[in-house]
């Protein structure tokens, strides 16, 4: 060890070392190690205090507690996400980039939560309380009794908080907060470590329900260790594409309810609006479906919801072709062009690729393979789908177009919205109250796409 206590904890990923080097073993991060000082070795533990421990005490799995209360935040996409409303004594994570709008949903929910009779409070150690009470004045929600604190000091939070009881308490942000008992400075992963265990352990004691804002990241991961992630009840990240009003919350880790489930926002000039009825907003609407443009019947969390896959292929200028892939897993969009190729004969090889997801959605369902390889054939061949057909299936390497779970639903979305086809696996036919055309190989598929005939 270089000095008495010191050790070197790497910022990215958590893991201490005893000797600094320009990158970490554990994580390959580089230039991420900062020498804190530890009192104890790593990992040990410190003697007993007064003799003996006192052993474990074991118990049942039959619980004579009912299960917690939740409280309806009165955002009925936000109380989704949650699993039906905030269970209580929960810590929450909600991580998203700079921007995105984590601050303004969190002061909505708190607003909307104290409208409704919880005692709810809002920490900020990012913006000043005039600033926020603007937001809250354009947001039309000044007259609601939520309490607001400006702090950083983990120490006078604690304190305030174990002296009134609160249902709900917002940190904004959790990279704000310091505490006297370490020497690293704020945002680093031991003060950041340090603040999440205390309110963690708070929210626990108290039945407080907290939710702690995370930064994002440039590469994408929340700033800190991942033990963050570990140490409380549920993850959300909220994401949105850049230029796009949408903004989706979804649940990355949830101890309380489904981990697949999303809320949709639209931010607008007065704050987020909810979106109850997701589908109509992806699609494009309006006009003739260009070639190219393939709706997608998809699930996402519990609701379906149709979206629009948009490709071009265009002849490349340049000796290697592009790919660019927008709200779709590139590994995946080389993966359906290589089986185009391979088992569909249309070659890519000598052209530009480019695929996006309308609206600013990601998808991360296998059921979407179809639905991303009829846009690129369509395109390929310039033939339009037609106006009213939705797609799903998932491809195999094999060219097998495979049934996908939950197809009712996504028929069934799709024949509220008015569509009338739908290209997807045979199975798709037992339940359809739609036109179905099966294919049960991707090769079926680009001949009716290239024959345009769906009588
Ligand atoms: P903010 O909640 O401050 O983001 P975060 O806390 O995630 O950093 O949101 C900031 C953005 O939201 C900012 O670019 C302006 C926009 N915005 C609106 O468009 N309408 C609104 O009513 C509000 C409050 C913000
Ligand atoms: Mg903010």
């Amino acid at each position: 060890m270089a000095r008495d206590g010191a050790v070197y904890v790497c910022q990215s990923c958590g893991a201490v070392h005893t000797k600094w080097s320009g990158q970490c073993t554990a994580c390959e991060a580089w230039n991420s190690l900062v020498e804190e000082t530890q009192s104890r070795p790593p990992g040990a533990m410190a003697p007993a205090k007064g003799g003996k421990a006192r052993g474990l005490a074991f118990e049942t799995l039959v619980s004579e507690t009912p299960a917690p209360p939740r409280l309806s935040t009165g955002i009925a996409e936000f109380d989704r996400v949650c699993g039906g409303g905030l269970a209580q004594g929960s810590a929450i994570l909600l991580a998203g980039d700079p921007g995105v709008g984590k601050s303004t949903l969190l002061l909505q929910v708190c607003a909307m939560a104290a409208r409704a009779g919880a005692r709810c409070a809002y920490v900020s150690g990012e913006e000043a309380l005039d600033q926020i009470r603007a937001r809250a004045q354009r947001m039309g929600l000044a007259d609601s009794p939520v309490e607001l604190a400006a702090e950083t000091s983990l120490r006078d939070i604690l304190d305030g908080l174990k002296r009134q009881r609160f249902d709900l308490v917002v940190i904004d942000s959790i990279q704000t907060l310091w505490s006297d008992a370490h020497e690293a400075g704020p945002g680093s992963v031991t003060q950041v470590r340090a603040a999440t265990g205390e309110l963690v352990r708070l929210a626990k004691k108290l039945g407080t329900s907290i939710v702690l804002v995370g930064h994002v990241t440039k590469e994408g991961q929340i700033a800190g260790p991942r033990v963050v992630e570990h140490m409380v009840d549920a993850v959300f990240s909220f994401e949105g594409e850049r230029g796009y009003p949408f903004r989706i919350l979804r649940a990355t880790k949830n101890r309380f309810g489904a981990t697949d489930e999303i809320g949709v926002f639209e931010m607008s000039d007065a704050g987020l609006r909810e979106v109850r009825n997701p589908s109509a907003l992806f699609l494009n609407d309006g006009g003739e479906r260009a070639a190219g443009a393939a709706v997608f019947a998809g699930i996402e969390g519990s609701r379906p919801v149709l979206v629009e896959f948009q490709a071009l292929v265009a002849p490349s200028a340049y000796g290697t072709p592009r790919r660019a892939v927008v709200g779709w897993d590139s590994g995946r969009l080389a993966m359906i062009l290589a089986v185009l190729e391979a088992r569909c004969g249309l070659g890519f090889g000598d052209r530009d690729v480019y695929l996006n997801v309308a609206g600013g959605l990601r998808i991360g369902e296998p059921a979407a393979d179809l639905a991303a390889a009829a846009a690129l054939v369509s395109s390929a061949m310039d033939v339009p789908l037609p106006q009213d057909c939705v797609v799903f299936g998932e491809v195999s390497l094999s060219g097998d177009v495979r049934p996908v779970g939950r197809m009712e639903a996504r028929l069934k979305e799709a024949a509220k919205l008015g569509f009338g086809r739908v290209l997807a696996a045979p199975a798709a036919a037992e339940t359809a109250p739609l036109a179905v055309f099966g294919v049960s190989r991707l090769a079926e598929a680009v001949r009716r796409i290239g024959d345009g005939v769906w009588e």
